[in-house]
């Protein structure tokens, strides 16, 4: 519980930098504005401002790409439990150049901490996942493994109602809002060396198997753990006799080519819903939709979102991932039209306010139940032991980049397209939901060969050609060449 719950915190950091710059966006805006003024003696522009902004919010992604990528190079040089340990030093970097931007007058400052906030996201987001999933016992490996993503929503969640107006959402206190990634960053680094490192790390990439063992032991609170250490070493053979597949050789083979384009397509899919367009911008989505208390509905939001989550948890164990995913990304198309009409009849209708709120949360509940975390799921259930790393970068790179261009582009075409502006996602949606429709296998509860076989299949090939092993190790050699 101590390891779990200390690893956690990482889930929770990502999450709350995700939520924290929505509800104080005005007061941070005017901010700029006084920095712009005091330096050029001009007040700043709408489009500078807009800009900023935008940067603001979106450069978090381009560190947390950076992040992703680098943490199989960490994980497995350093170990898990230190590489979570180092991470914090960057989020004491962000949170003192966030913290202390207004006092500095630079909004440069509160920027780059954003980037460097982002490298930690995308780092924790690895790290956490993984840690997590090496210490825990078989049988509570899948709940323990939800703990991460609980503590994202419970994350966001915390931001939303720090960023109330009378806590910390105000024009003296928000540099403690940014900064408060702090306090959670020393809590870690306290707690940490309290810790286990990963028994699989040591086993597998250090070769100490009594450390492991050892430490197996005091997790398990028993000595029987020769399942376990037989379990771990049985994983580390079966790694060695499948060859590890790079990046662009997943884009070359027959083989991998559909899965990963599948896999790339449900992470765009999670991302181009426009989920991050609520997260990010919900309080000036709210206030345009004529809500009186925006930042309620924004926290109203987080509580959906946290509630949702937990729903899902216990659905996705029984249901397959298809319909899962399918009913998510309708059920969005369908909440952002009632968003839509509500937000262009509202100068008709005044109670239209009211149906922005309810079609915001329905937005946002369809997304913990399909769209949130089946892509994820997917990505790990498509790739066997091999191609998975290079698929989980590749997943994670057009994730993080969506997320970028959502969170860069939104305040841009929202002012382009104004009540209309989430008429582009529905038609995104729509045609996720064709794609998923037409090309996404169900994936739970089958194997590699099936799923591959699957595949195999819908590309034309027979499926008696396929199940020849001959070919099979043929178009094998092919992608190891
Ligand atoms: C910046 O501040 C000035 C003076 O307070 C104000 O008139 C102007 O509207 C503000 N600009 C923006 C883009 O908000």
């Amino acid at each position: 519980m101590l390891a779990v719950g200390t690893a956690v915190i990482g889930s929770l950091q990502f999450g709350y930098n995700t939520g924290v710059i929505n509800a104080p966006q005005n007061i941070i805006e005017s901010f700029y504005n006084e920095t712009w003024s005091g330096r050029f003696s001009e007040p700043i522009s709408k489009t500078t401002l807009t800009a900023l902004w935008s940067l603001s919010v979106a450069i978090f992604s381009v560190g947390g790409m950076f992040g992703s990528f680098s943490v199989g190079i960490f994980a497995n040089h350093f170990g898990r439990r230190n590489s979570m340990l180092m991470a914090n030093v960057l989020a004491f970097i962000a949170a003192g150049f966030m913290g202390s931007s207004k006092l500095a007058a630079s909004f440069e400052m509160l920027i780059i901490g954003r980037f460097i906030v982002g490298l930690h996201s995308g780092l924790s987001t690895g790290f956490v996942p993984m840690y997590v999933e090496e210490i825990s016992p078989t049988s509570l490996r899948g709940a323990l493994g939800t703990l991460h993503q609980l503590g994202v929503v419970v994350g966001i969640l915390m931001a939303q109602v720090f960023g109330i107006d009378f806590i910390m959402g105000n024009d003296s206190l928000w540099p403690l809002l940014l900064g408060f990634p702090l306090l959670p960053a020393v809590l870690q680094c306290a707690l940490l060396p309290l810790c286990p490192e990963s028994p699989r790390y040591l086993l597998i990439n250090c070769n100490e198997e009594s450390k492991a063992r050892s430490i197996l032991m005091k997790l398990r609170g028993t000595d029987e753990v020769s399942e376990d250490m037989q379990e771990m070493k049985e994983e580390s053979q079966q790694m060695m006799r499948e060859k590890k597949v790079t990046i662009p050789e997943l884009f070359r083979s027959p083989i991998y080519r559909q899965p990963i384009m599948v896999a790339i397509m449900l992470q765009l899919s999670q991302q181009l819903s426009g989920i991050n367009a609520v997260f990010y911008y919900s309080t000036g989505i709210f206030e345009r939709a004529g809500v009186s208390q925006p930042v309620y509905a924004t926290i109203g939001a987080g509580v959906v979102n946290t509630i949702f989550t937990v729903v899902s948890l216990f659905v996705v164990e029984h249901v397959g991932r298809r319909p899962l995913h399918l009913i998510g990304l309708m059920g969005m198309a369908v909440s952002a039209v009632f968003l839509t009409a509500a937000m262009a009849l509202l100068d008709q209708l005044g109670w239209m306010c009211y149906v922005s709120m309810v079609a915001v949360f329905c937005f946002v509940a369809f997304f913990e139940i399909g769209p949130g975390p089946i892509p994820w799921f997917i990505v790990s259930e498509l790739f066997s032991q091999g191609p998975r790393p290079a698929a989980v970068a590749v997943a994670g790179f057009s994730n993080w980049s969506a997320n970028f261009l959502v969170g860069m582009g939104f305040q841009y075409v929202e002012q382009l397209c104004g009540p209309y502006v989430f008429i582009i996602f529905t038609v995104l949606l729509l045609g996720f939901f064709v794609f998923t429709y037409f090309t996404v296998p169900e994936t739970k509860g089958r194997t590699f060969d099936e799923i591959a076989a699957g595949f195999r299949q819908s590309a034309g090939h027979g499926p008696d050609k396929y199940s020849a092993p001959e070919d099979s190790k043929s178009s094998e050699q092919q992608y190891l060449m």
